[in-house]
């Protein structure tokens, strides 16, 4: 099979690696000349562990290949996927003018009979306009070329994506036609051998999938914040709590972890737009309304601890901030938590010394110089009035207690992500405040 997947972001590139890994020609495509200069040269845009080592293998092999053109590389192609951006608008909506872009140029260059798949996460009702603007650029060109649309929003995670791809929970495919059903569960076999299912259905439902599985995990996230804050009012351990409420399957485990809200490119974006959608079509959806404005605050919880524990005095303050990322093994700073905890520090008068493995540079790109960057996790400590765990990367969990005790001016710990025992801590001299645990 030949497939093209234009878009060389986060799922674009991950989707087309992935594809070529089972062994499928596969072209990515992006207007960006330098990203595909640089993906030429294996350098990639995004930080996902083994991706690179993924990337170079298929290019070497010669079934992955890069291109800024799509007029040659949808030539014959079996599959299209559309995964460009969907960014937000100033009123919380996706903005489609880069997939209806996309599917436009598709209509004007393809040759023969093909899938063209939304990949980005798009609205209800995105696919049939995809399938408009496909239409109209064929009819301006008087060809009568066959062509079906399809719905087959992504779930993998940052950080995780290369096994979410290869080893997916589900794969959801929207499609209209018994022909793109077959084409799909083709191109999708390899991925099916561990008995992952593929779930077939309008396209509609497709598209409503992907909104609603991010909103009930962003749901998760704010009501056990929630939960949290009442924990820490009425002397109950939420780690407790958790690991109470998490051991029955109906609520589960996983996505139940309180810390200082919800951030990435996804959440906050499909949160709002699930809220912006409904509103236009006439409905509220107040679960999600709450959802936002928990996380809103939640943000913020870490920073009104910090005042608290320093009396309101923080001018002049040095603050050590373990974690830049919205989460670990990602550099991505999108509506990251530690942005709004970082602005309100310096609002303070303080000044902010950060350390985080892989984000630093992407930090500097919003942060610039208003904040020191250490290079590493103990320098950013010296003569600090106090830690700010704000990212639970794997290397800030054990730390050496006694020479954060020997760094630290003050031995006071702010820990957004309950990554250690409160008890622990304590007796080693540490003033520790955490998530949804009263110290
Ligand atoms: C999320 C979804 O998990 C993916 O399934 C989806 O494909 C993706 O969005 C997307 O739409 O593209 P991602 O944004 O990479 O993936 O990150 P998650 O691992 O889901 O974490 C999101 C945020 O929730 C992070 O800020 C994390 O710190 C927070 N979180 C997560 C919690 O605060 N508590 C938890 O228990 C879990």
């Amino acid at each position: 099979m030949k497939i093209a997947v234009v878009g060389t972001g986060y799922v674009g590139l991950v989707t087309g690696t992935c594809f070529a890994e089972v062994g499928i020609d596969v072209t990515c495509i992006d207007i960006d000349q330098r990203k595909i200069d640089n993906l030429h040269q294996g350098i990639l845009p995004i930080y996902e562990p083994g991706l690179e080592e993924m990337v170079s293998r298929n290019v070497a092999a010669g079934r992955l290949h890069f291109s800024t053109k799509l007029s040659e590389a949808i030539k014959d192609c079996d599959v299209a996927f559309i995964a460009v951006g969907t960014p937000p608008g100033e009123d919380g909506s996706a903005d489609l003018k880069y997939v209806l872009g996309v599917a436009r140029e598709i209509g004007e260059n393809m040759t023969n009979y093909g899938v063209i798949v939304t990949k980005s996460t798009v609205p209800v009702g995105t696919a049939a306009k995809v399938r408009k603007e496909i239409t109209d650029a064929l009819a301006k060109r008087g060809e009568a070329i066959d062509f079906d649309v399809a719905s087959n929003p992504e779930f993998l995670k940052e950080g995780a994506a290369i096994d979410d791809f290869l080893k997916p929970d589900r794969i959801v495919v929207g499609v209209a036609s018994e022909r793109a059903e077959e084409v799909m569960t083709k191109l999708y076999k390899p991925f099916l051998l561990n008995g992952h299912p593929i779930i077939f259905m309008d396209i509609p439902s497709a598209e409503m999938t992907k909104y609603a599985a991010n909103s009930m995990l962003a749901t998760k996230i704010s009501f056990m914040n929630d939960i949290a804050n009442l924990c820490e009012i009425m002397g109950a351990d939420v780690n407790m709590v958790r690991k109470g409420i998490g051991s029955d399957a109906r609520i589960g485990t996983k996505f139940i972890y309180p810390g200082i809200g919800y951030g990435g490119s996804c959440f906050p974006k499909d949160v709002k737009a699930l809220i912006k959608t409904a509103q236009e079509n006439g409905y509220q959806m107040q679960v999600l309304q709450a959802v936002e404005s928990v996380n809103d605050a939640q943000k913020e919880v870490l920073f009104d601890k910090v005042k608290k524990h320093f009396g309101g005095e923080l001018q002049g303050k040095k603050m050590a901030v373990w974690g830049l990322s919205f989460k670990p093994k990602t550099d991505d700073m999108r509506e990251a938590p530690s942005l709004v905890i970082i602005e309100k520090l310096l609002a303070e008068g303080c000044t902010v010394t950060a350390y985080d493995p892989v984000a630093m540079p992407e930090a500097k790109h919003s942060l610039g110089d208003t904040i020191t960057y250490a290079k590493d996790q103990m320098e950013a400590l010296i003569d600090a009035d106090a830690l700010l765990i704000v990212t639970e990367w794997p290397e800030f969990r054990v730390p050496n207690f006694e020479v954060m005790s020997r760094l630290l001016k003050q031995k006071v710990i702010f820990d957004g992500r309950n990554i250690y025992d409160a008890a622990e801590l304590q007796e080693a001299g540490f003033a520790y405040h955490c998530i949804g645990i009263r110290t």
